[in-house]
């Protein structure tokens, strides 16, 4: 890098606005969704899809609710026009979904490209040349009226080819791009925009798409956002036309770009899934789709099943999705720092005990369950996390809610093993830890056989009575005992005993259902006599014996100390 930057970039100029309106408008519908993946996506990849693979494409976009898809750019070889002819002649389109095939402004691609549609019923001829003060300058060697009129002179013909189209029922629509417009001289852009709706004879019930792009993402959002309002108040035929975007990503501002075009008066969005596209990409259709479903406004594109659609665009496209993709990467519902998720698993709980249907949940912006997400991987164990996060694991993942008085207990379990083997512990692995400690802790004090006798007297009260024979290592030997409940009755009936040096703190037993299986578990929390704390799990379909093997599991876990 160097020194100074001034000296070899050139920074964007801003337009000089008096007024803007957009700051202070809202997204309260989601734009007209056309994806850009089968073109923009597919010409930037390394190894461009074959035939199978768009075709699998463009079903789960079909599937994911996109009505536009810009399918390819027929003229340019014998694989995208085949292609395209498949899609038609193989029936793959659905008669709501509109295939869109971009052309160069040039006369034989053009022809070639009318070829490729025959026969579709809804179609979008995309056409565009390079309008740009750069691209003029280097590219081209023009002057604006040369410019203009290569697009116009598309228009025409255009417009003259699609008579016949039109008089055998196609629903033919068109679409002008000013390629590299954020670089074009606004007033220049509306200019051409304007001549383009002419020479195709837009109406208001004939609208033309005037897709403006960010071809190399050259601004902040908002400067981008200033260009379409002043844009849009220079276009006479306004209402002939629907404004599209199709921003690209350079800044990796291409999301604050859809949204604030959107603002400012957007009404179409290209884009493409997980922003694949030339360079750092397109526009990213999850996140922007997703960043308005939070905001309460239902984008009218369906990502459900996030899993299923990454997992296809990974096989078709050979590119990955990274791990902190907003609403799809591996990590983005994962939560590491202990603090979060101690905040995770309050709001969850106030959730729950609210009985709220809103969504407030610290640190996780989305239910996860919305784009098929589960919870099971939002927190994984490192030594960085507090004492709640086994806990709360053990909840969400296998639904065991531990007294909070447990929690630092099997939480110093679970991080004395992290510290051992210096990685992050699984759900799994958590649970593991938790069964060995104390589901397993059933030595050396045993059940052998056991019975209870219960009756309630004339006051309600219960009686209960234990009888039961035990071992102990080698020794096996019997007790009896009564109280007003099970555990009373099993504590008067060890009273005596070797093992009888505890004295019982608290108890809480809730129903558990793991597979069709429903259990009882019962978390026991004793103290032996020198104050010392020690919790037992117990697990039964019984529930008068959960609690039982609870306390032999904190009996037998402080007698091996
Ligand atoms: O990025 C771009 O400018 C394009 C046009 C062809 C719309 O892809
Ligand atoms: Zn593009």
């Amino acid at each position: 890098m160097i020194k100074d930057p001034m000296s070899k970039y050139i920074p964007f100029v801003p337009l000089k606005m008096e007024r803007r309106t957009w700051p202070d408008k809202e997204i309260t519908q989601p734009p007209i969704w056309c994806s850009v993946d089968l073109r923009d996506g597919n010409q930037a990849l390394v190894d461009p899809m074959n035939l199978q693979e768009k075709l699998e494409y463009f079903h789960t976009l079909v599937d994911i609710g996109v009505k536009e898809i810009e399918i390819g750019f027929p003229s340019a070889s014998e694989t995208e026009y085949e292609i395209c002819r498949e899609l038609i002649e193989g029936g793959h389109i659905p008669d709501d979904v509109t295939i869109q095939v971009l052309v160069q402004a040039r006369p034989h691609l053009i022809k070639k490209t009318f070829e490729a549609i025959q026969g579709a019923k809804n179609v979008i001829l995309h056409f565009y040349n390079s309008t740009s003060t750069l691209q003029r300058k280097v590219v081209f060697h023009m002057d604006m009226d040369g410019i203009t009129k290569i697009a116009t002179d598309a228009a025409d013909l255009i417009y003259e080819m699609s008579k016949p189209m039109l008089e055998q029922g196609m629903n033919l629509r068109y679409e002008y791009s000013p390629e590299s417009f954020m670089g074009t001289e606004m007033d220049y852009a509306a200019e051409i925009c304007q001549a383009v709706l002419e020479h195709l004879h837009a109406t208001p019930e004939s609208k033309v798409i005037l897709n403006l792009p960010t071809t190399v993402e050259n601004c902040m959002p908002n400067y981008f956002a200033d260009e379409i309002e002043y844009f849009i108040s220079k276009l006479p035929s306004r209402d002939c036309a629907i404004i599209s975007l199709h921003p690209h990503n350079d800044r990796g501002e291409g999301v604050a770009t859809a949204e604030m075009g959107m603002l400012a008066g957007a009404e179409r969005i290209e884009a493409t899934l997980f922003g694949n596209g030339e360079r750092t990409g397109n526009v990213d259709m999850v996140t922007l789709a997703m960043n308005m479903y939070i905001q309460g406004v239902d984008p009218k594109l369906d990502f459900s099943n996030i899993n299923k659609i990454k997992e296809m665009y990974e096989r078709c496209t050979k590119m990955k999705v990274g791990e902190r993709q907003p609403y799809a990467g591996e990590l983005v519902f994962t939560a590491f720092s202990g603090s979060h998720q101690d905040a995770i698993n309050k709001g969850t709980q106030y959730m729950e005990e609210s009985h709220s249907d809103k969504w407030e949940i610290p640190y996780l912006p989305i239910d996860p369950a919305d784009v098929g997400r589960e919870y099971e991987p939002i927190i994984r164990i490192n030594s960085q996390s507090g004492k709640g996060g086994a806990a709360f694991v053990m909840q969400h993942n296998f639904g065991f809610d531990l007294p909070k008085a447990m929690h630092p207990e099997f939480g110093h379990i679970v991080q004395v093993e992290t510290d051992r083997v210096g990685t992050e512990l699984k759900p799994e692995r958590i649970f593991q830890l938790f069964q060995e400690n104390y589901i397993d802790a059933v030595k050396p004090y045993e059940l052998v056989r056991h019975s209870f006798a219960e009756f309630t007297d004339e006051e309600g009260h219960s009686h209960v009575t234990f009888a039961g024979t035990l071992r102990h290592t080698d020794t096996v030997f019997q007790v009896q005992g009564s109280g007003n409940g099970p555990i009373d009755a099993f504590f008067n009936a060890i009273h005596g005993q070797k093992m009888d040096r505890f004295t019982f703190v608290d108890y809480k037993e809730h129903a558990i259902k793991q597979g069709s299986d429903s259990q009882a578990v019962a978390y026991i929390h004793l103290q032996d006599q020198d104050g010392r704390d020690w919790f037992g799990v117990g697990m039964s379909h019984n529930i008068n014996l959960a609690p039982l093997k609870g306390i032999l599991s904190a009996i037998n876990r402080a007698a091996k100390g």
